[in-house]
């Protein structure tokens, strides 16, 4: 086996690698629950392919046969229901487990320097998938699919001079069609999951050039043995592979449950329009996108305006990108930020899901007038940032991690 390993080591650093990345990547011993994320989304994103390829073999990418392929998958292909909730369930799921990696960012100042493109790729990967998703969804070909589509699309109509040429060019017809539901597939099946993984790798070894942030926001890295191994750092394997089996069976238990017991989630998973085929001369009473993206949708319509709607909406998740430059303060975690970081990120996640809700429900004026003021809490969240962060008094960080 050495012979083997050695003969491999001479043309490809194989061994150099698992010491780079696991076996001599000293990760902080301090790590959390909100720790356990980032390998579960590398989990998700592995059942998504997975269950994708399979899925593929079975679908058809046409206006004509795609709602029937799916009901097809579920009915007679072997294994072909779990295959597809697997996947359309693993879709929120994957939402969930990288809104709780991004939380934590945001609680442990993990995006401030030295990891500012760990973040910037971080974002990268959220905008692709929100792209993914969103295509992924007009393929069974339901009435929410196209209905949500119509609805997403038109909005570049609200660009100037360009708008109704761009919408004409994305959907490729005049109206959503099938010639729009195969490109969808293309750039769902091939396009953006190429996209996707390649900025996943980049995320990674962004984040192993600096090394992982924690808990304490304190840089482990100052304090090393005779042997350049910092005092408070774990190699990541066997310490954090064998913790984050763990966490890897805890959520496939819930993953699971969900995909067996109740994968529409209420109709929030599986909305019930798309029990229905696509039809174009039939509007759902109520359209809402899937609730991952309800937030920002709230956005969109907590301004009467169509353009500025687009913008706001555009800005909601612009700003994300610059965080790391806006927050100013002198600590990383939240444990030693001072008492206005922590009412304006409580603010922040109180208005977003608030927007989240508001995004399902129908609008009605008195809602409409809580999505605005959400929608103001949302960004006076971000662009009051560089003064509270600044003038806020912080705690005195620890040299060593506490645990
Ligand atoms: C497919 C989606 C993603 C995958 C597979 C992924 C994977 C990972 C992994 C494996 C880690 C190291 C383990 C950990 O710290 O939890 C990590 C860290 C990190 N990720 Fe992601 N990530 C994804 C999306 C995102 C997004 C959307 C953001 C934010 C915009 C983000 C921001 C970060 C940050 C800031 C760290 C460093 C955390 C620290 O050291 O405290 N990631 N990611």
């Amino acid at each position: 086996m050495s012979k083997i390993m050695d003969w491999v080591d001479a043309r490809f650093p194989a061994t150099k690698m698992w010491e780079d990345h696991l076996s001599k990547y000293y990760a902080p011993k301090n790590f959390n629950f909100f720790y356990f994320f980032g390998s579960l989304a590398l989990l998700v994103l592995v059942n998504q392919i997975v269950t994708g390829v399979w899925l593929t073999m079975s679908y058809t990418p046409s206006a004509e046969e795609a709602f029937a392929s799916v009901e097809g998958i579920m009915r007679d292909v072997n294994h072909g229901a779990i295959l597809r909730l697997l996947h359309a369930v693993g879709a929120s799921m994957f939402f969930i487990v990288v809104y709780l990696h991004m939380f934590r960012g945001l609680l442990y100042g993990s995006y401030q320097k030295p990891r500012e493109l760990v973040w910037v790729f971080g974002m990268l990967i959220y905008l692709a998938l929100m792209a993914e998703a969103f295509m992924g969804y007009l393929l069974p070909w339901g009435q929410m699919s196209y209905w949500g589509a119509q609805v997403i699309i038109s909005l570049f109509g609200a660009i100037p001079v360009i708008g109704n040429d761009l919408t004409q060019w994305i959907r490729g017809d005049y109206l959503i069609s099938g010639i729009t539901l195969n490109r969808f597939f293309a750039l769902h099946v091939v396009a953006l999951p190429i996209v996707i993984l390649g900025l996943v790798v980049l995320h990674v070894l962004a984040l192993h050039e600096v090394g992982s942030n924690n808990p304490d926001g304190v840089d482990i890295k100052k304090h090393k043995d005779e042997n350049g191994v910092p005092l408070d750092g774990i190699a990541f394997h066997p310490y954090y592979t064998v913790k984050d089996i763990v966490g890897v069976v805890v959520f496939l238990f819930i993953f699971c449950s969900i995909v067996f017991f109740f994968p529409e989630m209420g109709g929030y998973f599986l909305e019930k329009p798309n029990f229905e085929q696509a039809n174009a001369f039939k509007t759902p009473e109520h359209i809402a996108p899937v609730w991952y993206f309800t937030p920002f949708y709230a956005i969109l319509r907590a301004i009467p305006d169509k353009l500025m709607g687009v913008i706001a909406m555009g800005a909601a998740i612009a700003v994300l990108f610059v965080l790391p430059w806006l927050d100013r303060s002198p600590v990383k975690s939240m444990r030693y930020k001072g008492w206005m970081s922590k009412i304006w990120l409580w603010v922040f996640c109180i208005s977003f899901v608030i927007l989240g809700v508001l995004g399902v429900l129908a609008p009605t004026p008195g809602r409409t007038l809580l999505s605005q003021v959400c929608t103001f809490l949302y960004f006076a969240y971000f662009i009051l940032m560089p003064f509270y962060t600044r003038l806020e008094k912080t705690k005195p960080v620890p040299e060593r991690v506490t645990g």
